[in-house]
């Protein structure tokens, strides 16, 4: 199901600095620098059940972006929460996710006029979806095809890979690369060819010594996934490693699986066509992707209530 807020029935109730609104209807202004330059940050998060999946951590993350912006939120992280999940439950917010986005506000067009945008706009999304799209709700990964796409990632010299900003037109040209190919994933490389990520996921390899790897989050989001699959791989005894990887370590490798919110756990089955490993997920990754995803609903889950 696409969540469709025009819909006669619809209920979601969007919050705009703290009011809720109903989503068909919500707005915010033409003149917001979000609109205008991109000037801004967000995070989203799974719900499974009525219960909100890694909130602290999420919404640490959208405060650090913001800093690394140099934009200061007007509320508390505890107040922010408490809008967002305001916002879920007159949503009746099962399944789907939460989405919060910030910009540096309204303000008189002009790029030297960000100083006079001195209200940042805060919006949270009620994303509902249907219980089985809710990846982080399975333990199972899907499998799916990649390709690497041609468009390279934002350079850490212009944007820093830990901010989540609102500049994601490299990623939607990347998703517009795999038009017309029998890909589902478009893996970026960075400017120095080695691989940084997915346009909304995390790459890991599981390589021919077992060794789970990942690019250093300087040339990739920080992906929450990505942390939680690193410590719980860890803690389960895998041996894992922040380093670059090339191409070439992508098709040699035993398993190639992507990490995402929204996604939860995705095992690769080929790249640009070339079978990865026996072409399945071995029981390496079946058993590290449950027990992530196991670890956040049951000890990274706040309920929604109300
Ligand atoms: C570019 C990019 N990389 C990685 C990720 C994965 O991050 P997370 O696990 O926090 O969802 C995302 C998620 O939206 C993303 O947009």
């Amino acid at each position: 199901m696409v969540w469709d807020p025009f819909t006669a029935d619809d209920e979601t109730y969007v919050s705009i600095d703290g009011e809720l609104q109903p989503a068909a209807t919500a707005a915010v202004s033409v003149f917001d620098r979000g609109f205008l330059y991109g000037d801004g940050v967000f995070d989203s998060m799974p719900v499974v059940d009525g219960d909100v999946l890694l909130l602290d951590r999420h919404v640490d993350r959208l405060y650090r972006s913001a800093a690394g912006i140099q934009l200061t939120l007007p509320q508390t992280k505890s107040t922010l929460k408490a809008e967002m999940l305001r916002a879920a439950a007159r949503s009746n917010l099962e399944h789907g996710a939460l989405r919060v986005m910030v910009s540096r506000g309204e303000g008189p067009p002009g790029i030297v006029n960000a100083d006079l945008a001195s209200d940042p706009t805060v919006v949270v999304v009620p994303i509902p979806k249907d219980a089985e799209e809710v990846a982080y709700g399975r333990d199972a990964p899907e499998t799916g095809r990649a390709r690497i796409v041609s468009t390279r990632a934002i350079d850490p010299d212009s944007i820093d890979a830990k901010i989540k900003s609102n500049n994601y037109l490299v990623n939607a040209l990347a998703e517009r690369e795999l038009a017309g190919t029998d890909a589902d994933y478009g893996i970026m490389l960075d400017h120095d060819g080695f691989v940084a990520e997915e346009f909304v996921s995390n790459v890991f390899v599981r390589d021919e010594s077992g060794t789970i790897r990942t690019p250093p989050p300087t040339h990739a989001l920080n992906g929450i996934t990505r942390q939680l699959v690193l410590s719980v791989g860890a803690e389960e005894g895998y041996d894992v490693a922040e380093e670059r990887l090339t191409p070439a370590e992508l098709f040699a490798a035993e398993d190639v699986f992507l990490t995402a919110s929204a996604r939860g756990i995705v095992s690769v089955n080929a790249v640009n066509g070339r079978q990865i490993g026996d072409g399945s997920p071995s029981e390496a990754v079946l058993e590290l992707a449950r027990a992530t995803l196991a670890r956040a609903r049951t000890e990274e889950a706040t309920p929604i209530e109300g």
